[in-house]
């Protein structure tokens, strides 16, 4: 048998994906992990969290007893960091990337100019990188959205506002990265790192930061069904045969689409 012909490139979001049914991810996971001992499958989780936050999920999970899997690579910040593991699984920041994302950004101006829209709250410390500048914002004053854009735009910066629902009913998140970065364009990158086909490559999410994972894209998408309105209002107007929207919530849902793919059988 030709193993190779069936790894695959399995790239998830965190919250409210891989993370909200713990029975239902424990099941996922073993599948998973036996992909990849048997067919060198690759995982990759890509989270809008900061590395820390990413950190403090961990150890909850395995507080519970329901750790998540080791991931092959690790992306954070909204695909603003790309972390590798050495052999003795220390996590390394991929210079690479930062340098590329580097070229066109200037943090400090993105900044001064956000911070003149009284209506962003900025988020905690953690969650300010390097190539990330988050506030939260009340879904009533979403009109400022367009303003934040022109006022960046017209200071010449290259820049793109993601928005993302959350769970706190009233604030959702706002983040301003390079235009050079998001989940999706950091998935091209580790895919062409890694060697494997957007055919055998598949995408999960649930929310707005999801989106670039989705758009115009030849690797096969799942969406979950808990998914978040703005997602679901933007799969509807964006058809494309390669997305999925699950009938299952969380990981379930994530298995249910690698089944339909048949990166999974039954
Ligand atoms: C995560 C991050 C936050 C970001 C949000 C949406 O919750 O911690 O900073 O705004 O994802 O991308
Ligand atoms: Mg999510």
């Amino acid at each position: 048998m030709e193993y190779n012909l069936q790894q695959f490139l399995f790239l998830t979001d965190l919250d409210h994906t891989l993370v909200g049914d713990n029975q239902a991810m424990e099941k996922l996971n073993q599948r998973l992990n036996w992909h990849r001992q048997e067919y060198n499958t690759k995982i990759v989780y890509s989270t809008g969290r900061s590395l820390f936050l990413y950190q403090q999920l961990e150890k909850e999970q395995e507080d519970k007893d329901k750790a998540l899997l080791k991931p092959d690579i690790l992306i954070c910040a909204v695909g603003t960091e790309i972390y590798n593991y050495d052999d003795q699984y220390q996590l390394t920041l991929n210079e690479k990337w930062s340098e590329h994302l580097s070229q066109a950004w200037d943090r400090e101006l993105v900044k001064q100019i956000a911070d003149n829209f009284h209506k962003l709250i900025p988020q905690p410390e953690s969650e300010q990188r390097p190539f990330k500048v988050s506030y939260f914002l009340e879904a009533h004053n979403i009109e400022i959205l367009s303003k934040l854009e022109n006022s960046l735009g017209n200071s010449g910066l290259d820049i793109q506002v993601i928005y993302s629902y959350s769970d706190h009913k009233n604030y959702h998140n706002l983040d301003i990265l390079p235009s050079r970065a998001n989940k999706g364009m950091a998935m091209n990158f580790v895919r062409e790192h890694l060697e494997i086909d957007t055919a055998r490559t598949v995408a999960c999410g649930d929310s707005g930061n999801d989106i670039a994972l989705f758009a115009n894209r030849k690797e096969k998408g799942i969406i979950v069904a808990n998914a978040k309105q703005e997602l679901l209002d933007w799969h509807n107007e964006n058809p494309n045969q390669n997305r999925y929207l699950a009938q299952n919530k969380f990981a379930a849902g994530i298995e249910e689409g690698l089944k339909y793919f048949g990166f999974l059988v039954e």
